[in-house]
């Protein structure tokens, strides 16, 4: 807690000093390197993965307002979750000759050639939430600890089971979902919640029925919540006819949403057969409306607010010889280089916290969620 308050200190002192200095216009136009192109008044390029969770619709949005506030002239794209769609629009983009780039990938490997021609455009570019692999041509990454989301929703399923205290309990049968494999993410999330796991599973207080553990069996492309659902249904058709699942490690709340209609579908929820502990991510309506209902059990937040301020300094300070704040120089190496990354802290909520996390932060409102 102290930690996390530490951070977003740190990230509203960088972000109000971006935004006194702007509004001072000092460092605005003309700084050293005068063969980029002019910072304020510029157009800084957004690409973004997908419309299709609402999450990144508020990331756009979020990003847009706060470059706009520092005196920037934003132009966001997305990729409909198509990784040549978003190549031409990242390319398109560099012709039309915006000042800086800030990507969250769709596949982060391919990216190589078209981040090549923005690093030979003069263009820096930030990695946002997902890392972009591959290429030296990434200069910042901004995103959260994101072992530590894995972590977060692993540790509320041992604690929901009540496995920590006395481990007299289980043993319990799991499953496992994870997210799509071309984003870097998916692995740190898996490997977090793994850890977290594997003292149960090797002692079989936890049990994996299906098998299907290992990361290349559990992955969800592109997230999609529809395959989430049909494996949900096939893994209770081919392994819960007679046993039941207690808990469902999920990645994202949209994979959430997929796996409670194939259990609620299997009568899970009713009277008799309760449902299995379900996490999730990113705190979007629909899964707290079902946490709130009783339905899905947790998710995680992360505040993108926060992130669209981290990526904006970053810009910012890239646009005009600063360096920005960074607070991670080791965690994620891209192949390339270790790319300097800011990453804010994630926070596991579920019906007891969620108004306070939530609501009285100001990230829902009461009536999105009634
Ligand atoms: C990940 C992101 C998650 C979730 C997921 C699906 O990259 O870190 O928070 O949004 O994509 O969109």
């Amino acid at each position: 807690m102290r930690n996390r308050r530490a951070a977003l200190a740190v990230i509203a002192s960088a972000a109000s000093l971006a935004l006194t200095l702007s509004a001072c216009g000092q460092n605005s136009e003309g700084g050293s390197k005068d063969e980029k192109k002019s910072a304020k008044g510029s157009t800084v390029g957004i690409a973004m993965p997908t419309k299709s969770s609402e999450r990144w619709i508020a990331d756009g949005a979020n990003v847009e307002k706060d470059l706009k506030a520092a005196g920037y002239k934003t132009k966001l794209v997305y990729g409909e979750d198509d990784p040549d769609t978003q190549v031409s629009q990242i390319e398109n983009m560099i012709t039309q000759g915006v000042s800086a780039l800030i990507i969250a990938a769709i596949d982060n490997k391919s990216l190589d050639n078209v981040l090549q021609q923005a690093a030979d455009a003069k263009i820096p570019v930030i990695s946002y939430d997902r890392l972009i692999l591959g290429t030296k041509n990434v200069d910042y990454y901004a995103s959260f600890d994101n072992e530590k989301v894995g972590e977060l929703q692993a540790t509320y399923i041992v604690d929901k089971l009540g496995l920590k205290d006395g481990s007299k309990k289980g043993p319990f049968n799991i499953e496992l979902f994870a997210g799509s494999n071309d984003d870097n993410n998916t692995k740190y999330f898996f490997n977090g919640a793994m850890k977290v796991f594997k003292p149960y599973l090797d002692d079989k207080k936890l049990v994996v029925k299906s098998g299907q553990s290992a990361l290349n069996q559990v992955t969800t492309l592109r997230w999609d919540g529809g395959t989430a659902q049909k494996r949900m249904d096939d893994l209770l058709t081919s392994t819960y006819s007679k046993a039941r699942v207690d808990a469902v490690l999920s990645p994202y709340d949209g994979i959430s949403i997929g796996i409670l209609s194939a259990l609620k579908s299997d009568d899970y929820g009713s009277k008799s057969k309760p449902l299995p502990v379900v996490t999730g991510q990113d705190a979007e309506v629909a899964s707290v409306k079902s946490i709130i209902a009783g339905e899905q059990t947790q998710t995680v937040y992360k505040d993108i607010r926060k992130l669209a301020e981290v990526a904006t300094n970053m810009v910012d300070s890239a646009l005009n010889d600063k360096k920005p704040e960074i607070n991670d120089t080791k965690s994620y190496d891209n192949g390339d280089k270790v790319v300097p990354a800011y990453l804010l802290q994630p926070v596991s909520v579920d019906k007891s916290n969620y108004k306070q996390e939530l609501i009285d932060s100001g990230y829902l409102k009461a009536s999105d969620v009634q």
